[in-house]
């Protein structure tokens, strides 16, 4: 199988593109170049920018693949400007979406691939949503066979999970939690959150890909583990070997003082996110999530750890201030 990758160093598509690689596929990666570690594992680069559409184009010219993977698409003109590019040269075409994408506040679970689309409260779930809307109406009206991936929160080596993300380091997540800083956790902390590995998304990713019964269809790859807020936060204060300092916020009042987090909060974290994952394990049996929030983020806390120890001072001071108002 051929592949082509367009990101496949980033956060998710770094696993997928291991385990791509490690399975035997052809794989080629469509990126800027700033990453080129997977050139020993036999990965071919193609160095571009996917914005530079005449020089994709060229860089790709007389190329024909199983499978193009866009994990980098997050509006209509990105997934516009793939099928131009790529309708004639796949046999199938898999878009990375977002199950924020799913209408809320969400009435019933667990969520299932049919559970209505439109997050009135997050801009990029309904970019998101208006690209799959486009793609799929070009399946109906042509046959282009696209699939379409939705996760949810997925994390890999060195990614930590608080509610309030956005620092520039992850360090200073650890850093507030070692030294006694209050941690925010929006509302009552009681709220369910799904969480997967990027290893274990990356099993259901691959099994998808050049399984063309997927095509013309959308599939949530998750784990089935959720946990409470406050739970991911003792896990993770814990195995820094302290207690957990968490002050919960109404998330309304974080998007007051702090309108970044409106959309990430009021149209995904603050709701229980519990999915249905029959589909998906009915189209790769082998899916078997292998790596709980406990070991995955042991692993992340031991990257980080041994990395360079820098605070995002500007971040302490937003959150600061959200406190200090309280
Ligand atoms: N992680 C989650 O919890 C989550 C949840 C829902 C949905 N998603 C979706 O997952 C996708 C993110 O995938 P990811 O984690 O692999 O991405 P990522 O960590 O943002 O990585 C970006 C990748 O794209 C390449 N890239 C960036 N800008 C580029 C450009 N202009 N031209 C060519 N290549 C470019 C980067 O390499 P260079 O810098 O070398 O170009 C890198 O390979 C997004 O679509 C996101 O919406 C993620």
């Amino acid at each position: 199988m051929k592949a082509l990758f367009i990101g496949g160093t980033g956060l998710i598509s770094s696993a997928v593109t291991e385990l791509a690689l490690r399975s035997g596929i052809e794989v080629y990666l469509l990126n800027r170049g700033s990453k080129r570690g997977f050139e020993e594992s036999g990965a071919h680069y193609i160095v571009c920018d996917i914005h530079d559409e005449d020089a994709v184009a060229n860089s790709i010219r007389g190329m024909e693949f199983d499978v193009v993977a866009d994990f980098i698409a997050y509006a209509p003109s990105d997934v516009e400007r793939d099928y131009r590019l790529f309708a004639d040269r796949t046999r199938q075409y898999i878009f990375i979406s977002s199950a924020s994408a799913y209408s809320k506040p969400v009435m019933s679970h667990p969520i299932t691939e049919s559970h209505p689309l439109g997050n009135r409260f997050w801009q990029y779930s309904q970019l998101k949503a208006d690209c799959e809307r486009f793609l799929f109406d070009k399946f109906a009206e042509e046959g282009f066979p696209v699939t379409v991936v939705r996760p949810s929160h997925t994390y890999g080596d060195g990614k930590f999970l608080v509610p309030l993300s956005g620092a520039k380091t992850q360090w200073t997540y650890l850093d507030r939690i070692l030294r006694g800083a209050p941690v925010v956790v929006h509302g009552d902390g009681k709220s369910l959150w799904t969480v997967t590995h990027n290893t274990d998304f990356a099993k259901a990713f691959v099994g998808l890909m050049g399984n063309y019964s997927a095509v013309g269809q959308a599939f949530h790859i998750v784990s089935d583990e959720a946990l409470t807020w406050d739970n991911i936060i003792s896990v993770e204060s814990r195995l820094l070997g302290v207690e957990p300092n968490i002050v919960h916020v109404a998330s309304e009042r974080i998007a007051r003082t702090l309108p970044e987090y409106y959309g990430g909060l009021l149209g995904d974290k603050s709701e229980s996110m519990l999915f249905d994952t029959s589909k998906i394990k009915r189209f790769v049996p082998s899916f078997i999530c292998t790596t709980p929030f406990s070991v995955g983020i042991r692993r992340s806390i031991e990257a980080i750890m041994s990395g360079e120890r820098i605070v995002d001072e500007s971040y302490n001071a937003r959150v600061d201030l959200l406190l200090s108002e309280l």
